[in-house]
């Protein structure tokens, strides 16, 4: 017989065999997290032709400029959402607040957080764009959930993935058994296992970071830079840089070849530019079910107190080594 690949759902409900409690509710909910990269991949392969380039002409509520397609990417994950019965509430970086399912609408038990357009200054240039998502557990039943029964630590996470809109269209997640990656086949639609058990290398040799921030940066972060360019062969050194403007991108690069990829705090905006529930805490909880480790520098990601729904995090990814090296320079141990 031809050997072929599994599909995701097949893939789903093979793993969901050794959970004899599943309601398949949950694998469901991926299905439709796939869908919505297909919408989405289908829209960016024709950006160019169908006049969805450039701005809104509005900001965010992080103060930062909306892309059409960010608010494309965001309507997409909403309607297939709202209409899935399988979650109970929605917040994404592109609106302020969250959106709850009224209690007479079909609803499930859990909530999911999502950057819709990772990346998004990359939308008019044709480079890499991503999406980023987590999902959390409703468990109550006395009433509906509140905006803040979303702000919760990473470790919290039950499901955590991104899809990656590159040369092709990927879905990489972890439900905390490995992480594992699906290509989408244009032919059939279909996303089919690809990338099993993916193992991020313990050290690597490429930095991703937006340099041109370095006269912003604390001594240590500097210091820590500096130290990747010097000349030794012995301790693999200097580092290649590398860095396209979107995390998905350059944290996909990483798991795959290794290194590492820092987004740090400023001297003036120590909070970084990241946002923990859905961009750090998912990326985080994938990057250490490879084997590798997330820090904002002086704590791991997934247990950094979550206060507000659109909360910073200075953030430092990758490999295990690299970020350990880099967490000795920011708490000045080095
Ligand atoms: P978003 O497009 O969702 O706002 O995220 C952009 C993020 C991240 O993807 C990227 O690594 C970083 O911000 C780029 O920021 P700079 O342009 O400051 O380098
Ligand atoms: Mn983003
Ligand atoms: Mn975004």
């Amino acid at each position: 017989m031809r050997e072929f690949p599994l599909t995701l759902s097949q893939f789903i409900i093979q793993s969901q065999a050794a959970y004899p409690g599943a309601t398949g509710e949950f694998s469901s909910l991926l299905t439709q997290i796939g869908l919505v990269g297909k919408l989405i991949a289908q829209d960016l392969r024709r950006a160019g032709l169908i006049n969805i380039l450039g701005a809104t002409g509005d900001t965010n509520v992080q103060g930062e400029t909306v892309k059409k397609l960010d608010m494309i990417a965001n309507d997409d994950f909403v309607r297939v959402f709202q209409s899935s019965g399988y979650v109970c509430a929605l917040a994404s970086e592109e609106m302020e607040k969250p959106v709850f399912l009224p209690g007479n609408w079909p609803r499930g038990k859990y909530m999911l957080l999502f950057d819709p357009l990772d990346g998004s200054s990359n939308t008019d240039n044709n480079m890499p764009l991503g999406a980023i998502f987590s999902v959390l557990k409703y468990d109550r039943t006395d009433r509906l959930p509140t905006e803040a029964d979303l702000i919760r630590r990473g470790t919290e996470q039950v499901a955590a993935g991104y899809l990656l809109y590159g040369s092709s269209t990927m879905l990489v997640y972890t439900v905390g058994q490995g992480v594992y990656g699906f290509t989408l086949e244009p032919g059939i639609g279909e996303y089919l296992l690809s990338h099993e058990r993916i193992k991020i290398p313990d050290k690597g040799k490429v930095y991703a970071t937006n340099e041109g921030n370095y006269s912003k940066w604390s001594e240590g972060t500097k210091k820590y830079l500096d130290s990747l360019k010097v000349n030794d062969k012995a301790t693999g050194r200097p580092y290649s840089g590398r860095y396209s403007g979107c995390l998905v991108a350059d944290v996909h690069r990483l798991l795959l070849g290794g290194g590492i990829y820092l987004y740090p705090g400023e001297v003036d905006k120590p909070e970084g530019k990241l946002r923990l529930l859905y961009e750090a805490n998912p990326m985080a909880w994938i990057v250490e079910q490879a084997g590798g480790k997330a820090s904002a520098g002086t704590s791991r990601i997934l247990e950094v107190e979550a206060k507000k729904l659109h909360q910073r995090v200075p953030l430092f990814i990758g490999s295990r080594h690299d970020v350990e090296q880099a967490e000795t320079y920011i708490q000045g141990r080095a």
